[in-house]
């Protein structure tokens, strides 16, 4: 069924992730009739564009982002027809909002109005401040900021703070579009609707867990803020402490949006924290060098940040994190993210524990569950089995328990934006984050930024089109442990 219409003003209205991500997600609500026909999307941008100048962007941008099967002539002008264009710049109190004034005055103060900030986060708290004097805040209003809010603890509190002023904690939503991705949702579903699986998620049964997410892509055209941020601001802080977070929970008491993130909380405030001068411990940093990826040569981090840069950004890291609980006690989590990686592939390995004695030729493999987040999204369960080939002795051998959703249940697998836009309509705050969680996460984070700075871990090469630099796989080595790819 269709959600209450609205009217989605996105700030950012001409950049890549408007384009990339926001119209397509919409276009396939739309589409699937989620979206009211006399809804409005109401791009601004600096850019002085006339409305047909920006519709004509927005169709171009679906024929890029969406396979032409889905995209029915029809049903792309009628959702053209709902995209309109302010030249606003939101950050500026003197800009042109009478315009932005008079779009929305032609509709009731009771529609609900979703304000996206898909601009640089600097600018969050300008904007908000606008959007209040301008009394363009109703009661049914509601605002998205994106990640990454904030570099460090001190900047997300101020950037917290300058939009609190203005909305309160139940209107803001803080996307981090990982919550928006199936799988990771079903880990809810997995770990709490399957006794089978819970009643084995502890330090009793599993031995450690990986949490990964590798991208082949490089920076692309994103360098300059790129480079300003690194991997471990980038991914870490936000996306995979996210993913952590509902792989360690525990259960929540409900479904109920806060249920759930006051367990995430516990889960964060419960890191052993990683003091500046235990970094190279803890983490490994890397930075890719020329290398091949999927067949191609491709150039350094450097080389894509162009000529005659030097850089101490870090595009890889991996590290191991230790929650101190009764649950997890002596469970490491390791974590990594990369860019320019051997395959795109983010996933979560449970290790469990081997057989205490076996009575085989020989050993039984531990079991391991992969969750696997994208591509193919689907879950898989080693086992061991009585290995077929003719032999004397009664011995063993590797097989999965395989569930590929895609094929299990025939249906497309939506993009997580699809989800969370229109979960911001409904008002519903389940997948998003909260401030305290935005804190905590940085809390642990921080002291690792400073251990770098002080140059405590080096920063390693790594040829592009591989797993990372050596000292990933020393962290997991030190404890006889592997990453997934060298189970294999
Ligand atoms: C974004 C990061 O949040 O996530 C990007 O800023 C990264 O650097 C992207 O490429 C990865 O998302 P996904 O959905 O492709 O795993």
């Amino acid at each position: 069924p269709p959600v209450d219409t609205f009217d989605y003003i996105v700030f950012g209205g001409t950049g890549d992730l408007t384009m990339r991500k926001l119209l397509p997600a919409l276009y396939y609500r739309f589409r699937d009739g989620q979206v009211p026909a006399d809804a409005r999307i109401i791009a601004t941008a600096r850019s002085p564009l006339s409305r047909g100048e920006y519709q004509d962007r927005a169709r171009q941008a679906l024929q890029e982002h969406i396979p032409p099967a889905s995209l029915e002539a029809d049903t792309v002008t009628r959702f053209i027809e709902l995209v309109h264009y302010v030249s606003l710049n939101g950050a500026e109190a003197q800009s042109n909002w009478a315009d932005l004034r008079g779009l929305l005055d032609q509709e009731p103060e009771t529609r609900i109005r979703v304000y996206y900030l898909a601009t640089s986060p600097a600018l969050y708290g300008q904007i908000c401040e606008n959007l209040s004097k301008q009394n363009l805040i109703t009661e049914q209003s509601r605002v998205v900021l994106e990640k990454p809010i904030g570099t460090d603890l001190q900047s997300a509190n101020a950037i917290n703070d300058s939009v609190g002023r203005h909305f309160p904690e139940n209107h803001i939503f803080r996307i981090d579009h990982y919550l928006g991705k199936e799988t990771v949702q079903n880990l809810i579903t997995l770990r709490f609707a399957n006794p089978v699986f819970e009643r084995l998620w502890t330090s009793d049964a599993i031995d450690y867990v990986q949490i990964t997410a590798a991208e082949t892509v490089g920076v692309e055209g994103r360098g300059a803020y790129y480079d300003r941020s690194g991997c471990l601001r980038d991914m870490i802080q936000n996306h995979l402490l996210q993913v952590l977070c509902l792989v360690a929970m525990d259960p929540p008491v409900s479904l109920d949006a806060d249920s759930v993130r006051n367990e995430k909380l516990k889960v964060l405030h419960a890191l052993k924290p990683i003091r500046p001068s235990d970094v190279a411990i803890y983490t490994s940093r890397g930075q890719y060098m020329r290398g091949h990826v999927n067949g191609q040569t491709v150039g350094s981090y450097l080389e894509d940040l162009g000529e005659g840069v030097t850089s101490e950004t870090e595009t890889f890291v991996a590290l191991k994190a230790e929650i101190l609980s009764w649950r997890w006690g002596n469970v490491p989590f390791y974590l990594r993210s990369g860019k320019r990686m051997a395959e795109k592939c983010s996933e979560i390995v449970i290790q469990f524990k081997s057989a205490p004695w076996t009575i085989f030729a020989n050993r039984p493999a531990a079991n391991r569950l992969v969750i696997r987040i994208q591509p193919d999204e689907g879950v898989m369960l080693s086992v061991s089995t009585k290995d077929p080939t003719p032999t004397d002795s009664l011995s063993l051998r590797e097989a999965d328990i395989n569930i590929e959703f895609e094929k299990a249940f025939n249906i497309r697998y939506p993009d997580s934006y699809e989800r969370l836009l229109l979960d911001v309509v409904r008002g519903d705050p389940i997948l998003f984050i909260r401030r305290d969680e935005v804190e905590a996460a940085w809390k642990w984070i921080d002291p690792i930024l400073q251990g770098w700075s002080k140059n405590e871990a080096p920063l390693e090469p790594y040829p592009a089109g591989t797993w990372g630099p050596e000292g990933a796989r020393n962290l997991l080595a030190q404890s006889g442990h592997l990453w997934h790819e060298d189970m294999k």
